[in-house]
């Protein structure tokens, strides 16, 4: 059982998490238009990931014997001036998330919710490797430059990462471990 005011909270993350879902696979549009087929693939593991998030703790409430409830999701931008800036805008996106998480963690430590905060690390330390991953692709596109060699190249290495995580969510998303 969760105090209301944590269910709402998790549920408004459930939100986030999908926009973030949807933020990402408008990404992974643009850069299908530029042909950027390798950016494209790691935008789409990204979405990915974040229904992973957003599955992650839409299964904590069921467990806790709570209510999922679902919301609209707003839609997200669909042009970018370029990679960069789509990495730009990825960061500044993951920074949001950081701190929504960080007010669910004060509101768990303020109602003296355990198990809720121990659920809730998963996610701090998530943010943090997501930030982090984010500044790398922005560092690495400001030294390519206007270089299209060197960014084709990017594209390349891009094009090998694939989901680490489950994608398949029928029988739940701890089927695979993390
Ligand atoms: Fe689910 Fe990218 O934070």
């Amino acid at each position: 059982m969760l105090k209301k005011e944590i269910t709402d909270a998790l549920n408004e993350q459930i939100n986030k998490e999908i926009y973030s879902a949807f933020l990402y696979m408008s990404m992974s549009a643009y850069t299908n238009d530029l042909v950027l087929k390798g950016f494209a693939n790691w935008f789409m593991v990204q979405y990915h990931e974040e229904m992973y998030h957003a599955m992650k703790m839409y299964e904590y409430i069921q467990s806790q014997g709570e209510s999922v409830v679902l919301k609209t999701v707003d839609a997200p931008p669909t042009s970018f001036d370029s990679p960069l800036d789509a990495f730009e805008k990825t960061l500044a996106h993951e920074q949001v998330v950081t701190q929504s998480i960080n007010d669910l963690m004060d509101l768990a430590i303020q109602h003296r919710d355990h198990a809720t905060k121990i659920f809730l690390e998963w996610y701090v330390t998530e943010q943090v490797e997501e930030e982090d991953t984010a500044g790398d692709m922005i560092a690495q596109l400001q030294m390519i430059g206007d270089d299209p060699h060197a960014l084709l190249m990017m594209d390349r290495e891009l094009a090998g990462r694939a989901a680490s995580i489950p994608v398949d969510f029928s029988k739940g998303v701890e089927q695979e471990g993390e």
